[in-house]
């Protein structure tokens, strides 16, 4: 039996004049990693930012089990490998749900930003700027940073493009380890492989939901064939 971490029923969301999600109807279980998988333009960044709370559904219900602040690590860009920001200030940002930000730290958010950073392996960084990381220690980086807000839900979008080999299984194993403990994990995937490893999965074609369930059930060779 699966715990349900968020649950959405006929959920529609878009941008002005731009319908994109139609009749979203899906679960998000707990302790468990749910890979959303589509091509691209197919809805998979708008339906996590609609999971993060960041954008509004335009219709539907979405549910969720528990109320902490979800942790959202955006798509790699840009803008942000240039924000002048050390590997401890991003973890600690983490505590700004529950002090406000610019609030100074108390001895027990130091605690949880140092044991955050332990448990990705990446204290040793912790003076090191963001933009000069890898790809690969960026992400560790901002999902310890997830884990210092002590969220339930953990939205990734394409945690792992870009990434080689290496960086891209300690990623997945890392997400492993925090639905392990009890985290709703969802990552955005091209990556099907990265896909095939998870709990749960969406396929996502349009803006629509066409399989839902246990990647080798939903990612299959014909439905495969005729999504991409
Ligand atoms: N800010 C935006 N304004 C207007 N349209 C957008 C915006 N963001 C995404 N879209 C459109 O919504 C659709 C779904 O995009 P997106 O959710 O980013 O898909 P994916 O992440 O699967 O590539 C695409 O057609 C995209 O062009
Ligand atoms: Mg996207």
């Amino acid at each position: 039996m699966t715990t349900c971490e968020v649950s959405l029923r006929n959920v529609a969301a878009g941008y002005a004049r731009r319908p994109v999600l139609r009749q979203l109807t899906a679960s998000i279980p707990t302790s468990a990693t749910t890979a959303v998988v589509g091509p691209n333009g197919s809805g998979k960044s708008t339906l996590l930012s609609v999971l993060a709370g960041v954008h509004p559904p335009t219709a539907g219900t979405i549910e969720r089990r528990r109320s902490s602040r979800p942790c959202f690590v955006v798509q790699r860009s840009a803008v942000s490998d240039t924000l002048p920001l050390t590997v401890r200030e991003t973890v600690s940002m983490g505590r700004w749900a529950h002090r406000g930000p610019w609030r100074r730290l108390t001895a027990e958010d130091r605690g949880v930003v140092d044991h955050s950073m332990g448990r990705l392996g990446v204290r040793e960084l912790a003076s090191r700027q963001l933009g000069e990381l890898s790809g690969g220690q960026r992400q560790r980086v901002l999902v310890a940073q997830g884990l210092a807000q002590e969220a339930d839900l953990i939205l990734l979008d394409e945690p792992t493009t870009g990434l080689d080999v290496a960086a891209r299984e300690s990623i997945a194993s890392v997400m492993r380890d925090v639905a392990a403990d009890g985290m709703a994990v969802v990552h955005a995937t091209h990556d099907l492989a990265a896909a095939k490893e998870s709990d749960h999965c969406l396929l996502l074609v349009d803006g629509r939901l066409i399989g839902e369930g246990k990647p080798r059930d939903v990612l299959t060779d014909s439905a495969l064939r005729e999504v991409w």
